[in-house]
Formats: structure tokens, C-alpha cells, sequence
């Protein structure tokens, strides 16, 4: 594409009106650099030009840096360099913007010496969220225009924020309504008007002069990054530019960004944000889908079953401002089910999140519901009753009588099998799996299970109403565990040989931990509750030695104060409790085991690559489209560490000849071949990324 074309220029009387036009984003691709480079220069060197507006066409204002270009050896002219030059102009320059000012858009705004915006506006720096820092003078503009304490937090969690806040900061200079461009126009005359003044922010000096030597604030800005991002570089590393800025000059923090961006630009963290941040958006595609109506947001939703996850999954719709019908069998099991969502919204406003009035309008859009009858109205049904085959198919065979035709019939189960719940229907092929993580109302993953019968529309309809209620949804096929858990079994039954060949629960906990996940798989039981697993045993004629022992003893986690770690009364704390590692020993001891030592090295691998086998199966059974979905479902429901990019991603950052080795190597009497897929991408030295480029 040819710059002149994504970057036009036309006169509005004595104003410039340069434009940029390169959908869906407005990208800052290398021709649209070079337009805009061009574009200035000939609006500054034309004597009829007073100033210049510059604008976008589209959906929204310069969105960022191209992403795709980041693997590409750098291309003049260098965005950092064209934003000098549009802020050293000879003439004003007015950003005039909607939609979303993010990244290097943020920053080409940041280089106007002028800013104006429709009240629909947000801006940020997101670049963390890519795992880089801003490298167009980002990580110097903004505290000079926000103040530092701001932009610090802006940058360090690459949040946005609205117009409304953006104008009480400092960061834009007006809101406008109506013609925007008509508008940054009349702006841009009064400006010629009253002067043509040319505010440089790398010239403004006075609020990094309020930080200057207060250590204690980037000390604060790295405790917070520690703690909410950890592990991942690029916050800590763009705290660093903002404090060289800080205590040296503009010039000084404006070299040192540029050079940690390029070095954070090769690194493997952000190669594997980037890849989610792709894959999330690919997985919302779904080949081989027949024809199917475009879906129309949901009006109006019911979910049925109001114990953690009903209400949970109320909130999501309340919070996406979609009434929705609570009912639950029990009507003391409602009130509790309502006064907990109640809580959990008072909590948020408690900490600042949300005002009182906003409380009560999310509590005014759940609406208690009597029985199943109303679900009557429901463009989406979604049962999330107790965990078990025979009541599900009861609670639907009741939801068929009711349910308006059309209307998404979803079960929120993690294991069971689709079809039998949609047997019990007489429209199989409006019956489809939504698995929410709990806790419903925080995780955005969902994982949509199709049925044999699921219908294409179903499926269509499904994914939409996920995106409208914000979460990020990833299709799957219909087995035992779906996607996420399946692999989730996987980890946990080596993790249970891990423990009778001699390691402690906590220290499987903490290899995982250290790995980078929120927590292991003896914590996370704790959390969930032991005595749902041991039930589901009992029921199928299975068995897990140590973990049935603690059961039988009443240690049912973190809501009996005990589990496979005790708990201080009051606190969610684990710790490690002698009386576990007796029984673990003599389990072990019972079984002929000799336990012997085993290292965080191989503790990690022993729970690692059965998931990537696990996910290798999950491929080749075409119970995921694609090797990306499996990362997502595992960043976004389990809390994959995003800068190692989900399992697939970081199997192939292993490199699978060595995960195969390793897994022969691991294999006891009994136990499968590693998957084909997983062979053959190994002997052919591939990985699971050459896959989903085939
Ligand atoms: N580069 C390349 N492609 C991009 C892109 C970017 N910065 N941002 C979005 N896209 C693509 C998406 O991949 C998607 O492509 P497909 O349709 O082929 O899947 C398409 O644009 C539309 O994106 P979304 O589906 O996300 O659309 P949305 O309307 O839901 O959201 C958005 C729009 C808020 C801009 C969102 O796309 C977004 O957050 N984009 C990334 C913004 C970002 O991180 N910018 C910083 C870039 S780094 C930078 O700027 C460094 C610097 O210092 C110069």
C-alpha cells in the first residue's frame, strides 16, 4: 500500500487536514510512518497552512505500532523520529481523536502540541500488555503531561482511561462534540487566531519536576509491578525509562526507552505475548461453519442454579448491562445466591471500583426468577446446577418445556458429556457447553463446548454472546474435560507420582509457582474443594490413594480449614502441615515405593510435557481447532503465565524433539506412546506453530 493513500492531506481554508486512513486500526505500518512524515512537512511548507489537524478515518484514532511489523528488522522512518518532527514543526498541530489513541497512536497524539477528542475516546499504553514499553517517546510525554505518579500506573498496566478522565489530567485539551474533524478544525483556527502556540511536551518540565529524587515513588510503581505482573520484564523495565527521564532530561530518558524497547522487542516474553494476543483474536474464528445469520447481541439471559458459578455468571451479563433471570430450585438457595453477588459487588465499591449507584443498577438488572417457567423471555438459557449427568438432563428436559424457540440453551458443566444433557431436549442443536472459570465474574475465559447436534447458528451465536459479555471465548469439542481440564488431569496425575515418588505436595506447588502460574495443582484442589473430586471417584470406581485418605478424614481444603495444607483460622494462606507428609510417606510406603529426592528441574518437566502430550491428543482428535486456542484456554482459564505464551507456544520454545525424549524417557508400564502428532512434528523438527501456519 502506497503512503499517499493511507495518509491524505486536504485544506479546509488556512487548516491542513491530514488524514489517515489504514483499517481496521489505523496501524502505524511503515507507509503510514512515511505519510505522515510527508504529510507534515508539506502542510508546514506550504505558506497557505496555519496549522494542521491530524485525523483518522474508521472505527478509531491510530491504534499503536503494527504488531505484525515486530518480527521485521526495523523500517525508516522510525516512528520516535516522526514524532520529533511533528512536534519540532514549524506549525500546530492538533491530534483530533476517537475511538481508541493507543500505543504509538498515543504517543503520535502525545507529539500534537494539541489534543482533541469526542467524549467516546480512551487512551493508553499498552505495551506492556505485548510485553514492550512505549518506544516513541511514550515513556517521556506522558508524565510530562499527566504527572508521574499517572502515567506510571498508565504505563506499568497499560490500562486506559476515558475522555472524561483524560481532560481533568491534562492529557487532552478539549472534548467535542459532533463532526469531529469539523470540529479539531475550528480548534486548529482558534489556535492560528490567538497566536500559534506550539506546547512541546518534551519541553515541559514542571510535573517530572514534582518527582525528581522521590525514590519512593518508583519504588512503590515496582513493588505494585512486582506484584501484579510477575515475572514479565516490561513493566519494571518501563519504570526504568520513566525514572531516566525523571532525574536526567527528556533526551536522556528518551535514548534509554529506545534502547530497552528494542532489546524487550526480541525478547522471548514478548514474542509470546504477541502470540496470544493473536491467538485470542484467531480463536474467535471458526472454520467450516455453514452460513449463518450474523448474531444479534442477547437481550436478555437466564441462568439457572444459584450457587458460586450461577452467580457468577449473572454478574457477567449485570456487568455487560444484559438483565438476566436468577433461578434456583431452593428459594432460600436464591436469596443466599443474590445476597453473595450483592457482597461481591459491595466489596469492588469498597475498594473504589465501582460508585454505590452503580451497585444498584447491576443488582437491579438480576432478576430473581420464581421456577424454570421463566426462563420463558431468555435469548440465552445457561443451567449451571450441581455437577451430575441425571439431575442436568432433568433441569433441561424442564428448560425445553419453557424456553422460547431459538434460545441458546447452554450447560455450564467441566466434564460432562454434552450430548446426554442435550438428549434430554427435543432441540439438540440449540444445546451447547459454556464452561466458565470460576470465579465466573473475574476469569474471562470461556470455553464453548459443540454437541454432535449443535448447530452452526448455535455455535455462531455461542462465541458472540461470549465476546458481548466480555470474555474470551474458545471452542472445543465434546470429551471428557474438554480442553482446559483435560490437560489439567493430565498434570495431575503425574503430579500424584511425583508425591509417592518422594516430593511434598508444596514443593510441586512451588515449582509451578516459580514457573510462573498462580498456583499448583495441591492449592488449587485446596481452593476447589478435595471432596468433589473424591465424590467423582467414588462414583466411577476410581481411587487416588493420598488424596482419598485426607478426604476420609474430613480434609476437604480451604473450607474445612484443612486439606493438603492447613489453614490459619480466617486465612486462605496454605501451609505446609506435617500430618500430610506422614500420610504422603506412608502411602508411599504401603505401595513399595522407595521415595528418594527429586529435584524442581524435573518436577517441572514431569508436569509440563504430559500437558503438551495431553494437548498434542487435543490436536489430533480435533477437540480444538487450534494448537493457539489451547494457549488461550490455559492463559486465560488456569492463569498461564502470558509471558510464556500458553503450553503450545512454550513446548515449541522447548523445542518437541526434546518433550518427546522426555516423555519416553518418564513412561511407566502402562502408560501410552506419546501422541503421534507430537512424533511426528519431533522427527521432522517442526513445531506446533508450523501447524497452525499450515
Ligand atoms: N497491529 C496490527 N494489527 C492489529 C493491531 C496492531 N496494533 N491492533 C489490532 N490489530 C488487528 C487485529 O489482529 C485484528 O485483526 P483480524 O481482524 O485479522 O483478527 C483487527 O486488527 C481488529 O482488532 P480487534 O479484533 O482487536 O478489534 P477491536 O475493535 O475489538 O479492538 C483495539 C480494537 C482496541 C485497537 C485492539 O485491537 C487492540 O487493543 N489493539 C492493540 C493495541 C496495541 O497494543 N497497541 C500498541 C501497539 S505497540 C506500540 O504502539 C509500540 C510503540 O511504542 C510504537
Amino acid at each position: 500500500m502506497q503512503a499517499d493513500t493511507l495518509v491524505t492531506s486536504a485544506r479546509d481554508g488556512d487548516i491542513a487536514v491530514v488524514t489517515v486512513a489504514n483499517p481496521p486500526v489505523n496501524a502505524l505500518s511503515q507507509p503510514v510512518r512515511a505519510g505522515l512524515q510527508r504529510a507534515v512537512a508539506a502542510a508546514v511548507a506550504d505558506p497557505a497552512v496555519g496549522a494542521i489537524v491530524l485525523r483518522c478515518d474508521g472505527r478509531t484514532f491510530i491504534a499503536g505500532a503494527d504488531i505484525t511489523e515486530f518480527d521485521k528488522p526495523p523500517m525508516a522512518p522510525v516512528l520516535s523520529d516522526v514524532l520529533m518532527e511533528i512536534e519540532a514543526a514549524a506549525k500546530p498541530v492538533v491530534a483530533a481523536i476517537h475511538g481508541t489513541a493507543l500505543g504509538g497512536g498515543l504517543e503520535t497524539a502525545l507529539a500534537s502540541h494539541w489534543r482533541v477528542a469526542l467524549a467516546g475516546a480512551r487512551f493508553g499504553l499498552p505495551e506492556v500488555k505485548l510485553g514492550i514499553i512505549p518506544g516513541a517517546g511514550g515513556t517521556q510525554r506522558l508524565p510530562r503531561a499527566v504527572g508521574v505518579e499517572k502515567a506510571l500506573q498508565m504505563i506499568t498496566t497499560g490500562d486506559m482511561i476515558d475522555a472524561r478522565e483524560a481532560l481533568a489530567l491534562g492529557l487532552i485539551d478539549a472534548i467535542v462534540e459532533g463532526d469531529l474533524a469539523a470540529a479539531a478544525v475550528a480548534f486548529a483556527r482558534r489556535v492560528v487566531a490567538e497566536g500559534g502556540k506550539r506546547p512541546r511536551l518534551s519541553e515541559r518540565d514542571e510535573r517530572v519536576a514534582d518527582a525528581r529524587g522521590r525514590s519512593e515513588l518508583f519504588a512503590e510503581a515496582r513493588r505494585q509491578a512486582t506484584r501484579r505482573a510477575r515475572g514479565q520484564d516490561a513493566p519494571l523495565r518501563a519504570i526504568e525509562a520513566v525514572e531516566a527521564g525523571v532525574n536526567e532530561s527528556f533526551a536522556a530518558g528518551l535514548a534509554r526507552e529506545r534502547a530497552i524497547s528494542a532489546v524487550l522487542k526480541a525478547s522471548d516474553q514478548s514474542r509470546a505475548q504477541r502470540h496470544l494476543f493473536f491467538a485470542e483474536r484467531e480463536a474467535g474464528k471458526i472454520p467450516g461453519l455453514g452460513p449463518v445469520a450474523r448474531p444479534v447481541d442477547v437481550a436478555s439471559a437466564a441462568v439457572i442454579g444459584a450457587g458460586t458459578m450461577g452467580g457468577g455468571i449473572a454478574m457477567c451479563f449485570a456487568n455487560a448491562g444484559v438483565p438476566v433471570t436468577l433461578i434456583d430450585a431452593a428459594p432460600e438457595s436464591l436469596q443466599r445466591g443474590l445476597a453473595v453477588v450483592r457482597r461481591n459487588y459491595e466489596s469492588t465499591a469498597a475498594r473504589g471500583g465501582m460508585t454505590a449507584a452503580e451497585v444498584e443498577r447491576r443488582m437491579a438488572l438480576i432478576r430473581p426468577g420464581a421456577g424454570i417457567a421463566d426462563v420463558a423471555g431468555a435469548d440465552v438459557v445457561i443451567e449451571a446446577v450441581f455437577e451430575n449427568t441425571a439431575i442436568k438432563r432433568a433441569v433441561f428436559a424442564e428448560i425445553d418445556r419453557h424456553a422460547k424457540a431459538g434460545a441458546v440453551l447452554g450447560t455450564n458443566t467441566s466434564t460432562l458429556d454434552i450430548d446426554a444433557i442435550a438428549a434430554a431436549t427435543g432441540r439438540p442443536d440449540s444445546v451447547i457447553g459454556l464452561h466458565f472459570f470460576s470465579p465466573a465474574n473475574v476469569m474471562r475465559l470461556l470455553e464453548v463446548v459443540r454437541g454432535a447436534k449443535t448447530a452452526d447458528a448455535t455455535i455462531a451465536r455461542a462465541m458472540a454472546l461470549g465476546r458481548q459479555i466480555r470474555k474470551v471465548p474458545v471452542l472445543a469439542g465434546n470429551c471428557d474435560g474438554f480442553i482446559g481440564n483435560r490437560m489439567l488431569r493430565a498434570r495431575g496425575r503425574e503430579a500424584e507420582r511425583l508425591i509417592l515418588e518422594g516430593a511434598l505436595p508444596h514443593e510441586v506447588d512451588r515449582v509451578l509457582y516459580e514457573f510462573g502460574l498462580p498456583m499448583g495443582p495441591y492449592a488449587m484442589g485446596d481452593l476447589a474443594g478435595l471432596d468433589i473430586g473424591w465424590r467423582i471417584r467414588q462414583e466411577r470406581g476410581l481411587t487416588s490413594p493420598v488424596a482419598d485418605r485426607l478426604c476420609a478424614l474430613g480434609r476437604f481444603g480451604q473450607k474445612t480449614g484443612a486439606g493438603w495444607y492447613r489453614y490459619e483460622a480466617g486465612s486462605r494462606t496454605p501451609v505446609p502441615d506435617p500430618a500430610v507428609e506422614a500420610i504422603v510417606v506412608e502411602v508411599s510406603r504401603e505401595l513399595g515405593i522407595a521415595r528418594r529426592s527429586i529435584g524442581a528441574e524435573e518436577i517441572l518437566r514431569r508436569l509440563l510435557y504430559p500437558m503438551v502430550d495431553e494437548g498434542a491428543r487435543i490436536l489430533e482428535e480435533g477437540i480444538a481447532i487450534r494448537p493457539g486456542d489451547i494457549d488461550v484456554v490455559w492463559a486465560y482459564g488456569y492463569g498461564w503465565p502470558v509471558y510464556r505464551g500458553g503450553p503450545m507456544h512454550w513446548a515449541d520454545s522447548v523445542g518437541l524433539a526434546r518433550i518427546r525424549d522426555g516423555l519416553l524417557a518418564m513412561r511407566r508400564e502402562g502408560d501410552p506412546a506419546p501422541a503421534a502428532l507430537l512424533e511426528r512434528l519431533a522427527a521432522e523438527g517442526r513445531g506446533f506453530r508450523d501447524l497452525a501456519a499450515a
